[in-house]
């Protein structure tokens, strides 16, 4: 199965599971960052990311090199922000167009993931989503993560 995944990660989490997915299955990694990726203290990375959810706004991505006609699979990943998935999410998803598509969605979360899987399945309708998977605070808790991520992907 040719997979690619297409991820966000602002503090490294979500890009620790995508490199586990592209060492066990040779998968193409796309990540994904906004043009204004400063250099922000945990407070103020907070204050910014919830306030992007709450009005609802999609924040602009520096530009990226990806086509999905190739992939059998795409899997997406994502930080859980405010009970969402995290807005660069949304931003590439109204500017690619991704139907018709095997799809798997995790999501890296410090244990309020509240309903944010459902959210991101919902941004994918049109699509057939094969499995979702959410990682709990991933970079503390390594090993365990490396061994949910083999799992995982046993399960596709
Ligand atoms: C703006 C912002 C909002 C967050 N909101 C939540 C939340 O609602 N629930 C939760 O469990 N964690 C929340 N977190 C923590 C992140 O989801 C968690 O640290 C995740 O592992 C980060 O993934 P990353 O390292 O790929 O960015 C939030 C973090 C940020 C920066």
């Amino acid at each position: 199965m040719k997979t690619a995944v297409v991820f966000y990660s602002h503090d490294g989490n979500s890009k620790f599971i995508a490199k586990q997915i592209k060492s066990q299955t040779g998968a193409d990694l796309i990540q994904l960052y906004t043009k204004d990726e400063k250099k922000r203290g945990k407070f103020a990375s907070i204050l910014w990311g919830c306030a992007m959810v709450f009005m609802n706004k999609k924040p602009p991505l520096k530009p990226y090199d990806f086509d999905p006609s190739p992939y059998d699979l795409i899997v997406f990943g994502a930080p859980v922000w405010a009970a969402s998935p995290a807005p660069p999410i949304k931003t590439f998803l109204s500017q690619t167009v991704i139907t018709g598509k095997k799809i798997a969605l995790f999501v890296c979360h410090a244990g309020g993931k509240e309903d944010a899987l459902d959210k991101f399945k919902a941004l994918l309708s049109g699509n057939e989503i094969i499995s979702a998977a959410d990682f709990k605070n991933s970079l503390k808790n390594i090993e365990e993560a490396q061994q949910q991520t083999s799992d995982w992907i046993k399960g596709w």
